[in-house]
């Protein structure tokens, strides 16, 4: 029975091969989809206009606040930015309670926000706070002290830098009475029913701060070509040609500085080939997606992102448990696993798991044997369990690593910059890049795959954590929506 668990294994984890030849077909789709979500509204690749013109050159000065929605925290932070590419951050991060993202209404939600708002003041800056207090108490007129950058990480149609409709929710969040509206007058409400010295200038995509941060952060002559999240959710923006922004011209009402002749593009990459014409499939893909709150959407997400991988595994790890007696006690095995396991639960699996599993290089399996201890109560488990459930987690890791190489290597092709440009910048961030084993080695074989690219492209291209990027990028934009302030543009640096 031990040896067909580890045949069984390797068989299940061969279905999550993703091969060159698909990585290419991936690459060329993409392309496609890319452009057609540049010409029109409502295409499975969002491609949303940010309204975002330039990025920083680290120049920028001053004190903002910023405040980053999009996972399972909530984060408040003041950045100071010091102008000579440094900065200070200082933060908070609260997690959200779970009825507030998937019941409750937009008002609850809000509200919430703009509680931890006004608590990251009183601690942070109270003097400002109680300046404010005083002069509206004694009525000296209405004064805004701090310019607030909004991360809200979810798909949103932005018609200017401080306004936008949710389109959907992702990554678990489901709130209905709050797609189709602006995701920053409700913030603003909020803050206002508080009495908060607060003013929403921006609203910014997680990505789209990554992208800013590392430009302002990163070294050198070269300006970010693109800023990409792998962590709960996967998504990525990038630096666009105006002119091919071909639905701009449909989009009469809105106004942008067109002086750059850029703008940077939110791909919403996660809803890359909904439709499923090349992305691969398992039955455990399958089933995840149909029992999801969301069927059919975020079909490329929920093959490479922190908040899917996890469920993937336990979905293969249950069908090697009922199937080939997976972690149950047998004549020959101590192993115990409890009914209350998060192995039975669905989203139980955290991909810290997943990251710890791959890690261990240890004969005995000694992490793999914490992890299932620690996420899933196995106790026991033998070397043989331990090597199935290895075999597995490399294969869905890796897969969603190769899988990550689409989009990348699409927009390298796209932009041309590899043939213009003698380093391409690229900022990541989010849990699965920074901690997944190997995950930019994998990515890299499969960029590398693609003839476009090649070992040469590869070379030239500069990948770097760009932390805190929602933080910093989000009051960067907050500083060039309140000041008016130009950045430069992404080549002039
Ligand atoms: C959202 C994106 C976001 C990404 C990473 C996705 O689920 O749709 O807007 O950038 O997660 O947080």
């Amino acid at each position: 029975m031990s040896s067909s668990l580890v045949e069984e294994a390797t068989r299940i984890a061969l279905q999550f091969d993703y091969p060159a030849e698909q990585v290419q077909r991936g690459v060329a789709e993409y392309i496609r989809q890319s452009d057609e979500g540049l010409a029109k509204e409502g295409a499975t690749l969002s491609q949303i206009p940010t309204f975002v013109t330039a990025v920083p050159n680290g120049t920028e000065k001053g004190l903002y606040l910023a405040v980053d929605l999009g996972g399972t925290n909530f984060r408040v932070c003041s950045v100071q930015l010091h102008g000579d590419t440094t900065f200070n951050l200082t933060q908070s991060k609260i997690m959200i309670p779970r009825e507030l993202m998937a019941s409750g209404t937009s008002k609850d939600l809000f509200l919430f926000l703009a509680r931890q708002i006004e608590a990251f003041l009183r601690i942070h800056h109270n003097e400002h706070f109680e300046a404010h207090l005083r002069r509206k108490r004694e009525d000296r007129g209405e004064e805004y002290l701090f310019d607030l950058g909004f991360t809200f990480s979810f798909p949103v149609r932005q018609d200017g830098i401080n306004s936008g409709t949710l389109i959907r929710w992702t990554k678990g969040f489901n709130i209905p009475d709050a797609v189709g509206h602006d995701v920053c007058a409700l913030l603003q409400s909020a803050i206002d029913d508080l009495d908060l010295p607060v003013r929403v200038a921006a609203l910014v995509n997680d990505t789209v701060g990554t992208l800013m941060a590392r430009s302002y952060t990163s070294p050198g002559e070269t300006g970010t070509l693109l800023g990409a999240i792998f962590g709960t959710g996967t998504n990525g923006a990038y630096v666009e040609k105006l002119s091919n922004v071909s639905k701009l011209e449909n989009m009469n009402d809105s106004h942008y500085d067109t002086s750059t002749g850029e703008m940077i593009i939110n791909a919403e990459w996660g809803s890359f080939d909904n439709q499923l014409s090349v992305l691969p499939s398992t039955i455990y893909d399958i089933e995840l997606d149909a029992d999801s709150n969301n069927p059919g959407i975020q079909m490329f997400e929920k093959r490479v992102s922190g908040m899917f991988l996890g469920e993937i595994l336990r979905r293969a790890l249950l069908d090697l448990h009922t199937k080939l007696g997976l972690f149950k006690l047998s004549k020959t095995s101590k192993v115990s696993i409890p009914t209350d396991s998060l192995l039975y639960r669905q989203w139980g699996l955290d991909t810290s798991l997943l990251s710890q599993v791959e890690a261990d290089t240890t004969k005995q399996f000694v992490d793999v044997k914490a992890a299932l201890k620690d996420h899933l109560k196995v106790e026991n488990p033998s070397d043989t369990e331990c090597k199935a459930v290895k075999i597995l987690v490399h294969a869905i890791g890796k897969r969603a690593a190769r899988l990550s190489a689409v989009p990348l290597a699409a927009i390298l092709i796209h932009t041309g910059k590899l043939d213009t440009d003698d380093v391409v910048d690229v900022g990541v961030d989010g849990s699965v890049v920074e901690f997944y084993p190997d995950f930019e080695t994998h990515l890299r074989g499969a960029l590398r795959e693609v003839p476009q690219v090649g070992e040469a492209g590869d070379k030239k291209v500069r990948i770097g954590i760009s932390k805190d990027g929602s933080g910093v990028g989000a009051a960067l934009i907050a500083l060039v929506a309140s000041k008016d302030q130009t950045l430069v543009t992404p080549n002039s640096k």
